[in-house]
């Protein structure tokens, strides 16, 4: 994976990250697997002087969301425009760059998808096929893709989509599952002929293995190679690429009305709609093969992107093909898979209410952390750590004292460098060759590694402040003070360009309080950024610790959230009907204790209970005999509800009833007041 953009010179960037679906707000997963790297390589390529459009917009479409409307009773529209624009703002808080952040329900992209889909089919590329389909009877409606769940044939999870399984990852159809039901009424469905478009991937198949497993073999990353490899040896199948659907794009074709294009022929399109509403020379990025196309996206959406987008704009025959699909694997979040659902995740909008201001502290340790290679997890505790540990005690305590002492001894005014020794040498040399490694760390996907790069810039400037302790020098060698300050404002100023991708807001505020205006990535290795005599700016934290209150309060609400999703997943049974409280005191219940207790002969379920109840000494049958010995309960207090009218049970008068809680899976329990209270208080 060496290098590949710096042999084929390329003029311009199209980079994209995949559209996130409109059905609820922004996680720490999707900024850590696609938008933070995709910025910070677009941050990183502007730097550099290049042309480079970052696209990015909501995914509006497809059943997830026609499901979420569903659920609280509302229109999809409703839904999207909710969450288009919680979307939206989480990415413009988190300094995520777009050249234009646009949505797939917008006109411009029912035009656009429309037209693909059209010309695709005017030229014959697609099969038109009777097939059958799942089909709710009592909603009369067809199920398409997660109406439908069942058990995975691969997998033999429980909860699997029509269309997709989620635990092991598997791309299905409805058909293939086991056991399935309709999610809107939880009948068995029936199949049902209906008509749809499908796009024979079998005959792209030579191409794509010519395309990508002898193209692409040594520029893809691994994951994302093995991926398409596994797909294209396992051999490909026509795919419908439409859907019996109300929501969505409309079929442009006669006669298929109530039917939409698959979400997954429309969204990718949409990096296309986006590209045309953000400029009218549209077409230079996508059709013309000087222009090198990225894809950023999570390890799910692989197949999409390298086989079934790219066989699309291969068939419409004027696109050009992406260039490389740097997808990353999954985080996880402490231990668990991060899930929606079951609100297992830390949700953006959330995190800066917590910790307002803080977007560079989420940004440093999910890019640090970030599941490039293999999913990773997330933890408070290494969020905490790396904040306080690198953020604070490297980066910013070392541009802190630089600043601060340069304010106390030069009062803020850049001193001039004297003779340099071995050690300054040495500095400016290692501190010369930072810009170049990380920039080949970033051309090469590699961010983790560029970030260390980064931090270890930070560290060789606290290594060298503190070796040379300036403090004890200052007042009496003015001048060796002096250069040892200048050469670390160098490197802060150094620190303040390269950490600009990751860090975009401190960086900002680095260069700020140096009072430095460039941001250019190609001077990057020049070891004179500020001129003697020039003016800084009052000295202030970049970064302050976090204190383990702030993170326990968010490893708190987790723990919450785990007992939530527990208590939700123990069927209780629903309550019954409210009544009026002259309902319930009709009852009279009092606290009793058990004074003798034998088994009902011929009987497995019944024990004859006499019963001190405060009133008198009665005979009570119980069925309770399979749950507890007869002696282990004798002297055992009780709630006995004693105006039951008397029922003749296997010849024995039984004169009330003990109460019983009982457990979801039908453990019996004694309702026994609290010690101190005598036989014969009622119970109200
Ligand atoms: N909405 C999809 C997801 O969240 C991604 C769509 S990417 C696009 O998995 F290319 F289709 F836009
Ligand atoms: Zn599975």
């Amino acid at each position: 994976m060496e290098q590949p953009s710096e042999e084929k010179k390329f003029k311009r960037s199209l980079v994209t990250s995949a559209l996130p679906y409109a059905n609820g707000p922004i996680h720490i997963g999707h900024l850590a697997g696609v938008y933070i790297p995709a910025d910070i390589y677009v941050r990183f390529l502007r730097m550099n002087g290049e042309d480079v459009i970052f696209i990015g917009g909501s995914d509006e479409h497809g059943v997830p969301i026609t499901i979420k409307a569903l659920q609280e009773g509302v229109t999809p529209q409703e839904i999207v425009d909710r969450y288009h624009t919680i979307i939206k703002k989480s990415f413009e808080d988190f300094g995520i760059s777009f050249d234009i952040y646009s949505r797939t329900s917008n006109k411009i992209h029912h035009e656009t998808a429309s037209q693909f889909f059209r010309k695709m089919y005017d030229a014959g590329q697609f099969i038109e096929k009777v097939s059958q389909q799942y089909y709710d009877e009592q909603t009369g409606q067809f199920l398409a893709d997660r109406y439908i769940i069942g058990t995975c044939p691969h997998c033999n999870y429980e909860k699997a989509y029509g269309d997709q399984c989620e635990k092991c990852g598997t791309s299905l159809n409805a058909t293939d599952l086991i056991n399935p039901v309709s999610v809107l009424s939880g009948n068995s469905p029936v199949l049902k002929d209906t008509r749809h478009w499908f796009l024979p991937l079998d005959q792209y198949e030579p191409w794509l293995k010519e395309w990508i497993l002898q193209g692409h073999k040594d520029d893809w990353k691994i994951n994302v190679y093995g991926q398409c490899k596994s797909w294209l040896d396992q051999g490909l199948q026509p795919r419908a690429v439409t859907r019996d659907l109300n929501w969505g794009v409309q079929v442009p074709v006669e006669g298929a009305d109530g039917k939409v294009l698959y979400v997954w022929f429309d969204a990718p399109i949409g990096y296309i709609s986006a590209t045309r509403e953000l400029t009218p020379d549209w077409e230079k990025y996508w059709k013309d093969p000087e222009t090198r196309m990225i894809h950023f996206i999570g390890k799910d959406n692989i197949v999409f992107h390298c086989i079934i987008f790219p066989s699309m704009l291969k068939a419409e025959g004027t696109y050009i093909l992406p260039d490389n699909v740097p997808a990353f694997e999954f985080l996880n979040l402490e231990g668990d898979k991060i899930s929606t659902s079951r609100n297992w995740a830390v949700w953006l909008h959330e995190y800066l209410q917590d910790f307002p201001g803080k977007q560079d502290v989420l940004r440093y340790v999910l890019t640090s952390n970030a599941p490039e290679t293999k999913d990773n997890d997330f933890t408070w505790k290494d969020f905490q750590l790396k904040n306080n540990s690198e953020l604070v005690a490297i980066l910013g305590n070392f541009v802190n004292r630089t600043m601060v002492l340069t304010h106390k001894f030069f009062n803020g005014i850049v001193p001039e460098k004297g003779a340099l020794n071995e050690g300054d040498k040495e500095a400016l040399n290692s501190m010369s060759g930072f810009p170049n490694r990380i920039a080949t760390s970033l051309r090469n996907f590699r961010f983790r590694e560029s970030l260390a790069e980064m931090m270890n810039l930070a560290r060789l400037g606290n290594k060298y402040l503190t070796e040379n302790e300036p403090w004890k020098l200052f007042p009496a060698d003015t001048e060796r003070t002096g250069t040892i300050l200048n050469i670390s404002l160098q490197i802060c100023a150094q620190l303040s360009i390269v950490a600009e991708p990751f860090l975009p807001f401190s960086a900002d505020k680095i260069r700020k309080m140096l009072n430095l205006a460039a941001t250019d990535w190609a001077d990057a290795t020049r070891l004179e950024w500020l001129p003697a005599g020039h003016q800084l700016n009052p000295a202030d934290y970049v970064f302050e610790k976090i204190d383990d209150k702030a993170i326990e309060a968010q490893v708190q609400r987790l723990m919450d959230t785990k007992k939530a999703n527990e208590a939700q997943e123990t069927p209780t049974s629903p309550m019954k009907p409210v009544i009026e409280y002259d309902d319930f005191s009709k009852m009279d219940i009092r606290t009793g204790t058990i004074l003798e207790a034998e088994k009902v002969a011929k009987t497995k379920k019944l024990l004859r209970l006499k019963i001190d109840t405060g009133i008198d000494v009665r005979t009570v049958v119980s069925g309770i005999a399979e749950y507890f010995e007869p002696a282990d309960i004798i002297g055992k207090k009780v709630s006995i509800l004693v105006n039951l009218a008397p029922k003749n049970l296997k010849g024995i008068e039984s004169q009330g009833m003990i109460l019983m809680a009982e457990n979801p899976d039908g453990k019996l329990f004694f309702v026994t007041p609290e010690e101190g209270s005598e036989n014969g208080s009622s119970i109200k």
